[in-house]
């Protein structure tokens, strides 16, 4: 089951963006920072390809379609959920909507920012919750070695259809480029002023 340990790498990934995004928004609430667009704008960028383009989809074709398949009582979890990936890619429109207005716009369009943010971050952390705290048991529980030989092929095999080429290395290279932008306690980035 090399998918729930793939899945739950790519939680925790995410949390840390997530993290990271929450405690500059933070920061520059208190006003004990200035933005670092760059920053922001590498970690909006990182959560709108790896896990909506990449996490996500898998997740609803693979896992969640198999799991109701050998266990429908879990529709109603499974259809939630699934229904969450969409509402998390609209949330996270706006929040890139905000981004841009906020850069634009300066000081006076932070609050819209860092509304967006907070939301993004408490709905995705639901919602990651939820997947290993209720559907990773359930998928233990019902699903076959027959359908993980699928899901974890499907998990391992992060490459871009349109790209062609292994987009997990490319993504692991911009999660690093983030922890080395970002200050600490986010990352191992300069202080800034
Ligand atoms: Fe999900
Ligand atoms: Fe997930």
């Amino acid at each position: 089951m090399q998918a729930i340990r793939i899945i739950r790498e790519e939680h925790q990934s995410l949390a840390a963006v997530l993290h990271g995004l929450q405690y500059l928004v933070r920061e520059i609430r208190a006003n004990r920072a200035e933005p670092d667009f760059a920053l922001l704008g590498s970690m909006v960028y990182y959560i709108d390809t790896f896990p909506e383009r990449f996490h996500h989809p898998k997740e609803d074709v693979w896992l969640f379609r198999l799991l109701h398949l050998r266990y429908p009582p879990a529709k109603e979890l499974l259809v939630r959920l699934k229904a969450e990936h969409r509402a998390g890619a609209a949330k996270l429109q706006d929040l890139e909507q905000a981004l841009v207005r906020y850069q634009q716009g300066g000081r006076g369009e932070f609050a819209l920012f860092g509304g967006a943010v907070d939301a993004y971050v408490a709905f995705e952390r639901n919602h990651m919750r939820a997947e290993e705290t209720e559907v990773i048991p359930l998928a233990q529980k019902y699903l076959m070695p027959e359908d993980w030989a699928e899901i974890d092929a499907a998990f391992l095999d992060h490459t871009d259809p349109l790209l062609g080429e292994s987009v997990r290395d490319d993504f692991r290279g911009l999660f690093r480029r983030i922890v080395n932008l970002a200050p600490p306690p986010i990352g191992v980035g300069p202080v800034h002023a």
